[in-house]
């Protein structure tokens, strides 16, 4: 959100306070458990109370563990097993509780989960896995949309200690071989295709397609779940899920995994184009996820709890895995999108399942509010009672709208701040206890240590822009980046020493020390909620013929947050026209994924460089976002920015020919 925006907006001072009906059935009621939790005697035993509810094959003996820092480790000697606790430690008293409920997205088609039902799935998954000789410490790499078989295969993986890899369902062949590569997985978990807006996509010829790419990883076995029974082509090396399945046992032993085994690896976009593979633990990450969706979702028995994120994201693996069926909840899984068949199916989907609790982005409120309350008119929402966003700042008004139309004006938003690394929320409101002020993540959790600095390492003061940083470590921190020790140190612990994670946020405190995110400040950037990094785009650009130099921004989108606008300068002597254009955006596309389509393209002479050569992306940035272009004394070829700023204001998305 842009420093005009908070300001701008009328009603940012207004607080919300938690309404009393809320408050009198919260689990959590006694404010003192931010004090308790980040004193010194407290804090551990603060994280070692949640760690106490789940059930530890061997007790750690030690909290945490700082002697390598920042390699830290938590919970030190403990064996745990993540599948046993989301799923066998329920049994006794929820057999029956659905575990899973799922809507398809043709209209009409739901599948329902118990917790035995899962029980006995994940087992048979997991005894294939096994049969595959897949054992402690693999990598598995998943490609599956949302349909109950991934965190089916998530789940398995974990029973048998092997480490999962989900890729993000809608990223391409390119980007899921370049994964599958890093990771050198030895089994793909796909399927034969999913609905998507009405339409079939072709996910298997995706994942072969990957195959075709890779370079390092061998992989043994596709497994393929049948979802949308489109016709598919066969190797001797795919095999059927609900073959394999079949004559699969339904008992399989948990293996007993140390509290730091790695639990999976989650590819994410950083200051290179190459992604950076973030690790998580067994035990942290758990007492982590199960701590957060415990207290932030104030979950009840009772609860449908709805997050909408897809779980090859990390809002996925958190809040819909491995947070809420650690807690025993039930929760709602869509495949689909929000206009199919019709702009109000969401709201069709919280009155048909009776959802408590909705869980979604910035990016799709928008979208709503843009579509307009006419669709929300024909359903029934009286039955939600907590909202929660995540993903990017959240601008006031749109959370006015959410909290109004769909909150009814009376439950309270949970907008938590936090990141693929941080494992799960770090800045959040506990519903019961925080006041709001639309547009802040509010405060730290209780027991997490955040603050914002300024260049030099001290705190910033009131109102002033900083860093957004966190001084002590917590059991949901990535412990390292796959096979890239050097890069986690460089990355996250370099910044302000090695004992002060830097979070790539800017930020500001207020006078009442609420956090106001204002976004990256890294190469990486957040479109539509998805986080990408602009040197990847940029990398995929670059390998177009023709093109010489490629320079990626953004500029603010009204639905999307941000939008990516991509500046091409081809080789001497080649004439860009429309069809060049279009092989750039095809590109892109194929290279990582729909979610990087570009909103313009503008191909240029020439660039804005500093006289040592450095592209001004500043300067580009501003051209992209109609903003006030500032100082260009420093710049090479200053004329290029005239022409540069006519030919934008000219076009409003596609691709333009400056000049
Ligand atoms: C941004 C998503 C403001 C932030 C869970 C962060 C947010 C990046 C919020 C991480 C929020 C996430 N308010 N900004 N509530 N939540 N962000 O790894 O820039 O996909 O660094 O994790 O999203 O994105 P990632």
């Amino acid at each position: 959100m842009s420093d005009d925006e908070i300001k701008s907006f009328p009603e940012k001072k207004r607080m919300f306070y938690p309404p009393r009906k809320f408050v009198e059935q919260a689990n959590l009621r006694d404010p003192s458990v931010y004090s308790r939790a980040t004193s010194e005697e407290g804090w551990e035993i603060f994280w070692e109370d949640f760690a106490k509810d789940l059930e530890w094959i061997v007790p750690w003996e030690k909290f945490i563990d700082t002697s390598n820092i920042p390699f830290y480790k938590f919970f030190v000697g403990g064996r745990i097993n993540v599948s046993y606790n989301c799923i066998d430690r329920h049994l006794e008293t929820k057999r029956n509780k659905a575990a899973i409920i799922w809507e398809g997205e043709p209209e009409g088609e739901t599948r329902v989960l118990t917790y035995q039902d899962l029980y006995r799935e994940v087992s048979k998954f997991a005894n294939v896995l096994k049969s595959l000789g897949v054992g402690k410490g693999d990598r598995v790499a998943i490609y599956l949309p949302m349909i109950p078989e991934l965190p089916i295969a998530m789940l398995a993986c974990a029973r048998i200690g092997a480490v999962h890899s989900v890729v993000f369902a809608g990223f391409s062949s390119q980007a899921l071989a370049a994964r599958i590569d890093d990771a050198k997985a030895k089994i793909l978990i796909t399927c034969d295709g999913y609905y998507r807006r009405g339409k079939i996509i072709d996910q298997k010829a995706r994942a072969d397609e990957a195959l075709k790419h890779l370079k390092e990883a061998k992989i043994d076995h596709t497994i393929v779940a049948k979802r949308a029974e489109n016709e598919v082509v066969f190797s001797e090396k795919d095999l059927w899920w609900h073959e394999v399945v079949m004559d699969s046992s339904q008992k399989c032993t948990v293996e007993k995994m140390d509290a730091e085994d790695m639990h999976f690896i989650i590819y994410t976009s950083g200051t290179t184009g190459k992604p950076k593979g973030v690790v998580h633990t067994v035990g942290g990450y758990l007492v982590y996820a199960y701590a957060t969706t415990k207290t932030i979702f104030d979950l009840k028995e009772n609860d449908i709890y709805w997050c909408t994120a897809d779980i090859g994201w990390i809002t996925g693996h958190t809040y819909i895995v491995y947070g809420p069926l650690s807690n025993g909840a039930t929760i709602l899984m869509y495949e689909g999108a929000p206009d199919t068949p019709h702009k109000g199916r969401f709201w069709e989907i919280i009155e048909k399942h009776h959802v408590t609790i909705f869980y979604t982005a910035p990016t799709a409120i928008r979208l709503f509010m843009k579509w307009g309350e006419k669709y929300l008119e024909n359903y029934d929402l009286k039955s939600l009672r907590l909202l929660g966003s995540v993903g990017e700042p959240i601008n006031p008004e749109a959370w006015w709208w959410y909290h109004n139309n769909i909150g009814g004006g009376n439950c309270p938003i949970v907008d938590t701040w936090w990141q693929t690394e941080t494992g799960g929320a770090v800045i959040t409101p506990l519903p019961s206890l925080t006041p709001l002020k639309p547009g802040s993540a509010t405060k730290p959790f209780p027991g997490i240590f955040v603050d914002v600095f300024n260049e030099k390492g001290e705190p910033t003061k009131p109102g002033e822009r900083g860093y957004l940083v966190i001084k002590r470590p917590w059991p949901g921190m990535l412990r390292t980046l796959f096979k890239d020790p050097e890069r986690y140190v460089s990355t996250y612990w370099s910044r302000y020493g090695k004992d002060i994670y830097f979070s790539g946020d800017a930020a500001k405190k207020d006078e009442d020390g609420y956090i106001w995110v204002i976004g990256r400040v890294d190469d990486a950037i957040k479109v539509a909620g998805h986080r990408l990094s602009t040197m990847e785009i940029e990398s995929a650009v670059l390998e177009v013929k023709n093109v010489a130099e490629a320079a990626v921004v953004t500029r603010p989108h009204e639905i999307k947050g941000n939008e990516i606008v991509i500046y091409v300068t081809p080789k001497e002597g080649v004439e860009a026209d429309e069809e060049m254009g279009k092989k750039v955006i095809l590109h892109i596309r194929e290279a990582i994924g729909a979610i990087a389509t570009p909103g313009l393209v503008v191909f240029t002479s020439d660039l804005p460089k500093t006289r040592s050569g450095k592209i001004m992306r500043r300067i580009l940035r501003a051209i992209a976002s109609k903003d006030e272009i500032g100082d260009l004394s420093t710049l090479a070829n200053p004329e290029i920015v005239e022409t540069l700023d006519n030919s934008v204001k000219r076009g409003v998305s596609g691709v333009i020919i400056a000049g």
